[in-house]
C-alpha cells in the first residue's frame, strides 16, 4: 500500500471501504458529518463532500473500490480533517496529464481530480502502475 509521510499526530475517526454505489453515499454522508462536528460551515461541508465524492467515484469507477481513512489532527497549526483514500487498482500512468482540466482516460468529464484539488487546503497524490492510486486530502477548520 503506497504510504504518505506524517508528521503530526492525528485522531483515527474511521476506516471505510467503497465496494458499492451506496458506499460512495453513505461514507460521504459520514464525512459531512464529521466536518459539521468540528464546525465547519455549509459551503465547507459541502467542498469536502464534493471532494470526496469525486475521489471515491474514480476508486469506484477505474480501480473497482478502495479503502478510505478518515482522521481528524494538528496539521501545520490547523485543525484539519483529512481524508485518504487508496485503492490497489491500474494506478495512474501520466499524473500530470491527469491532473490537468478536461484530461480522462474515459467518458468523463476530466474535471474530478483537479476539481478536487482546488476545493481542498491540501491534496497529495501517489499512484504506482498496476499496484493503485493514493490521494490524501486536508481542509482546515
Ligand atoms: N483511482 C484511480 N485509479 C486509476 N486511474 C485513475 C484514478 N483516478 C483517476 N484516474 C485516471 O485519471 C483520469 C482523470 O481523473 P478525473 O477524475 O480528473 O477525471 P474523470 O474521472 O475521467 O472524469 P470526471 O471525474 O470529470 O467524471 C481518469 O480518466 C483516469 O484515467
Ligand atoms: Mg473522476
Amino acid at each position: 500500500m503506497l504510504e504518505f509521510p506524517y508528521n503530526t499526530d492525528c485522531d483515527l475517526l474511521g476506516k471505510f471501504k467503497i465496494d458499492t454505489e451506496y458506499d460512495i453515499v453513505t461514507v460521504r454522508q459520514v464525512i459531512r458529518q464529521y466536518a459539521k462536528d468540528m464546525g465547519m460551515g455549509i459551503v465547507d461541508q459541502t467542498r469536502i463532500t464534493t471532494a470526496v465524492s469525486e475521489l471515491f467515484r474514480n476508486m469506484y469507477n477505474y480501480a473497482g473500490g478502495g479503502e478510505v481513512l478518515i482522521e481528524r489532527g494538528e496539521v501545520e497549526s490547523h485543525n484539519a480533517l483529512i481524508v485518504t483514500c487508496m485503492d490497489q487498482g491500474p494506478g495512474i500512468e501520466n499524473l500530470e496529464l491527469a491532473m490537468s482540466d478536461g484530461f480522462t482516460s474515459g467518458q468523463g468529464m476530466g474535471y474530478g481530480l483537479p476539481g478536487t484539488k482546488r476545493l481542498v487546503d491540501r491534496f497529495e497524490i501517489q499512484s504506482v502502475l498496476n499496484e493503485g492510486t493514493t490521494v490524501r486530502i486536508m481542509k482546515w477548520k
